[in-house]
């Protein structure tokens, strides 16, 4: 069945040419309206940088366990399938797969918009010449700060600055949309004003300003990132004005450190709504941070169609909806809209998924939180835990414990 809802293309009843596991046709219709928007496709934790902000998990996943070209090829086709609109390739760096032409050109025939989140050091002109005639759509990439001795201190790369600009450059020589994405923390915080410079300087289209969040190596090392109250404010006010002046010149997006925060950020717009997420060897998440919440069971698409694992499996049910939630979301007006926050969140702080996100001012664990993030950044930030194979077993754990379990 072949049907457009919402411009998306919906084929849900067959992905190849069998009848998925678990769909009727007669769901066809509902199955579009629940289709996720996005696909983040974690294609390796390889990476040639080392940054300490990093959220992958601590055990990174080795080489030898990544999907083969074949799996990520059908993954792509399923995504198409079942209304996927947008692919982020990422990893780990995504280039450091010597086959990601093929999984680039998987997600074009499938339909999919493919967006290329890379640190940029280990491409040349020819390889990415080579993704866009295959129908790479967009190209995003990170630059660890504006200043190059700074930037290459924190990602751990000497001469990467140089690389990133050139790159750049030919991204847009190639006619290919550029975002620049600035992880902004206590260390290059300072810098706000001349990424919006940078990102105007290279031609970029859209510039991220993403105030680190702290999950996997960010966790570990939040007291030397997290920035004071001052400065994230000052930063936030600063990116508003900008925002104005630049109005149709560059999309200025920013994601913004929910630590100080009254309300909680609805996390991946709610869990199993929208997106999902497969790590290098083919666990299908509901965010990259999910593995650190005990007791949910991860399908891989090696062994269950991606459908399927979507609609069905343990791990998407576990928060979907509200009726998994304790108070005082349950009887909160915004439940439909933050959706509660961060399970991984309310995890990391309270010890407990089903906790209101700490971030929320009516979680009981909120003033901890903010009290824990003031005397952090007040003091000398710590060293930065690379992140690195090396560091992964026994890593540094954050200053502050998690706090009391209590149920809410
Ligand atoms: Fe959102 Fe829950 Fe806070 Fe209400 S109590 S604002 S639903 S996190
Ligand atoms: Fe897992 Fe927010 S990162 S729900």
């Amino acid at each position: 069945m072949d049907l457009k809802e919402n411009g998306r293309h919906c084929e849900t009843a067959v992905v190849d040419d069998e009848p998925t596991a678990g769909v009727a046709g007669s769901a066809t219709e509902e199955l579009c309206a629940r289709a996720p928007v996005g696909l983040l496709a974690e294609l390796t934790h390889r990476c040639p940088l080392q940054c300490g902000y990093c959220s992958n998990p601590l055990e990174l996943e080795r080489v030898n366990k990544e999907l083969s070209t074949e799996t990520w090829v059908s993954v792509m086709s399923q995504a198409g399938a079942m209304g996927i609109l947008q692919v982020h390739l990422s990893g780990g760096e995504p280039t450091a797969r010597k086959d990601l032409e093929e999984i680039v050109a998987a997600a074009s025939k499938a339909g999919l918009y493919s967006n290329l989140i890379t640190a940029a050091v280990l491409l040349n002109r020819q390889r990415l010449e080579g993704l866009a005639a295959r129908g790479l759509d967009h190209v995003q990439i990170s630059f660890q700060d504006t200043d190059a001795a700074n930037a290459e201190r924190i990602g751990a790369y000497p001469g990467a600055q140089k690389k990133k600009l050139e790159v750049a450059a030919w991204v847009k020589e190639l006619g290919l949309p550029l975002t620049v994405n600035a992880p902004i923390h206590r260390q290059n915080i300072h810098n706000v004003g001349r990424y919006i410079e940078l990102a105007l300087e290279l031609g970029a289209q859209r510039l991220e300003i993403a105030h680190v969040q702290y999950y996997g190596w960010a966790y570990v090392n939040r007291a030397a990132l997290i920035p004071t109250y001052d400065q994230t404010i000052q930063s936030i006010e600063l990116v508003e004005r900008e925002r104005e002046r630049l109005k149709g010149v560059l999309t200025i997006d920013m994601v913004v450190p929910d630590y100080y925060a009254k309300r909680p950020k609805p996390c991946m717009g709610g869990w199993g709504k929208g997106f999902l997420n497969i790590t290098p060897s083919g666990k299908v998440l509901p965010c990259h941070a999910a593995e650190t919440i005990p007791g949910l069971v991860f399908d891989n698409v090696q062994d269950r169609p991606l459908l399927d694992i979507w609609l069905n499996s343990q791990a998407f049910n576990a928060f979907r909806g509200t009726d998994w939630m304790k108070e005082p979301c349950r009887s909160c007006a915004f439940k439909e809209i933050d959706f509660g926050g961060c399970r991984c969140q309310a995890m990391a702080i309270t010890g407990d998924a089903r906790n209101t996100d700490p971030a929320c001012a009516l979680s009981p664990y909120h003033g901890e939180m903010v009290a824990m993030a003031r005397s952090e950044a007040a003091l000398p930030p710590t060293p930065i835990v690379y992140r690195n194979p090396r560091n992964a077993p026994g890593a540094a754990k954050p200053a502050a414990r998690p706090m009391a379990m209590a149920d809410s």
